[in-house]
């Protein structure tokens, strides 16, 4: 070692370990974030209990949007699929979006607490919300814009469900959208694959500076990240195989920045669409189940419920309750409670979140069939939610009569929920597990004591012929020596 390699190692050796750290992340050309290089899986398991525990939440897609409602010039723009979109539906220029929709955008004063008490009484444990969608209005009081609520109506509605949601005790993520159908720095003709109302045509301000549309995104992010306190989740949306991470949106710079205001928030993978992230390419089915750390911390299946778990990745399941993610008064293709109840236990079984959305009015009201819906559920979570939060995945493949959760007891004992589905009309409810010593079952919502019996390789419950629930009765299954999984 020359005396010049020694005066630098010396140096260094009086610096703090961490910049040490984030020198030596910099210096080897990671794109992964100092903080993400330094989280041991202990930490990571930290920040992400709260979330993984949660099981369910409620996202909410609202914005200037909602007021059309799915209808342009008096017409319907179709009975199904996301309005949220209209503005690319119709192929309308921000302009003449923005004069249309912004008359019909009228929140009432206490839309928010509205959203927040329906949150809580269906059981979510956390509320995502599009603090800005592809049409670029952002709902909070924002200086770097004038398509922002602060400067349209003199309301900062950030504020407004975070304060709402904050009060009745739930966890708070901001959806936000890389992509931007107002902005006017915004290059969209670099993306074949990413939509834009404009697509095809020249930009109609000549030449655009795509560097300082990716400096008004990390700026509002700022914002969103300074002025709210402490914000528990990032859902980013999204990205496309011809344009995303680094390039499109400086992604890993943005993450670290939000990492090191917000050591404590959780962030999805849609600033990427690469494998590393989950994605197998364009469209909602091409997802598949790993995810590099650096690139989020979960991965985000949309409107479909992935038909095994997905060890070792977090994920989240997130679907409409009609067609459309944004309000429109033709769709209506509503899931009933049944199908609802049963996709929140089915995601549990496997392992996964349910983020369910709801798309309020232009005036902040809810459609009464979410209303009835998320009451319903509700309803169930009440008697059974015990059998949802703080469980993991199923040891055994999705039996015929329903699906399966389990959570540890302390002694080495595990607890199953059995969410049964089909009640068995012979009385006797099978268990494809093998204990030595017989599992004590009782029905979760009365305490009563089922008898069981173990023989051939399974568990028998004597249920009776009646289902005690409709949608799902849980039994809970005690055992004491569970099989590891085979
Ligand atoms: C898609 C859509 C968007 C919706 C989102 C929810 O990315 O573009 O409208 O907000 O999915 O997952």
């Amino acid at each position: 070692m020359n005396d010049e390699v020694l005066f630098t190692v010396k140096r260094w050796l009086t610096v703090p370990a961490s910049v040490l750290l984030l020198c030596v992340a910099t210096h080897m050309g990671e794109a992964q974030t100092p903080a993400a290089k330094m989280e041991t899986t202990a930490e990571r398991d930290a920040r992400m209990k709260w979330w993984r525990e949660a099981r369910f939440g409620m996202f909410v897609h609202w914005g200037l949007y909602s007021g059309l409602a799915g209808t342009w010039d008096g017409k319907p723009v179709a009975t199904t699929g996301g309005m949220e979109w209209i503005q690319q539906r119709v192929k309308a220029d921000t302009a003449t979006y923005a004069a249309r929709a912004i008359p019909l955008f009228k929140p009432s004063p206490s839309f928010a607490r509205e959203w927040a008490r329906l949150a809580r009484q269906a059981g979510c444990r956390y509320i995502v919300f599009t603090t800005k969608h592809h049409d670029g209005f952002a709902l909070h009081d924002s200086k770097v814009s004038d398509f922002d609520a602060g400067s349209i109506l003199h309301r900062d509605l950030v504020k407004e469900i975070v304060e709402a949601a904050r009060a009745e005790g739930l966890r708070v993520g901001f959806y936000h959208s890389m992509i931007d159908w107002h902005h006017d720095q915004y290059e969209y003709a670099r993306s074949q694959q990413l939509p834009h109302p404009l697509k095809g045509l020249d930009y109609p301000n000549g030449k655009r500076s795509h560097a300082i549309y990716q400096k008004y995104l990390r700026d509002e992010v700022d914002e969103l990240l300074s002025n709210y306190g402490p914000v528990d989740v990032l859902w980013w949306d999204f990205s496309a195989v011809d344009f995303q991470g680094d390039e499109a949106w400086r992604a890993s710079d943005l993450m670290a920045d939000v990492r090191s205001r917000q050591p404590n928030i959780i962030m999805n993978n849609r600033l990427f669409r690469i494998p590393e992230a989950g994605f197998t390419g364009m469209g909602t089915a091409a997802i598949s189940a790993q995810l590099n750390p650096r690139y989020g911390d979960f991965i985000t299946p949309e409107q479909h419920i992935p038909a095994t778990g997905m060890p070792g990745v977090d994920w989240e399941t997130c679907m409409t309750m009609n067609s459309t993610w944004g309000y429109s008064e033709h769709d209506h293709a509503w899931k009933s409670a049944e199908t609802l109840i049963r996709n929140l236990i089915d995601i549990a079984s496997k392992g996964g979140n349910y983020l369910l959305n709801i798309g309020p009015k232009g005036d902040g009201t809810i459609p009464v069939e979410s209303v009835d819906a998320m009451r319903a559920i509700g309803a169930w979570m009440k008697v059974n939610g015990e059998s949802i939060y703080g469980t993991s995945a199923s040891p055994f493949e999705k039996p015929e009569w329903g699906r399966c959760t389990r959570k540890a007891l302390p002694g080495g004992k595990t607890r199953l929920y059995l969410q049964v589905f089909d009640w068995p009309k012979n009385g006797k409810l099978v268990v494809p597990i093998a204990a030595a010593k017989a599992p004590v079952a009782r029905l979760l919502a009365t305490g009563r004591r089922l008898s069981v019996s173990t023989s051939g390789g399974v568990t028998t419950i004597s249920t009776g012929t009646t289902a005690p629930d409709r949608v799902a009765s849980v039994i809970e299954l005690d055992v004491a020596d569970l099989p590891a999984r085979p």
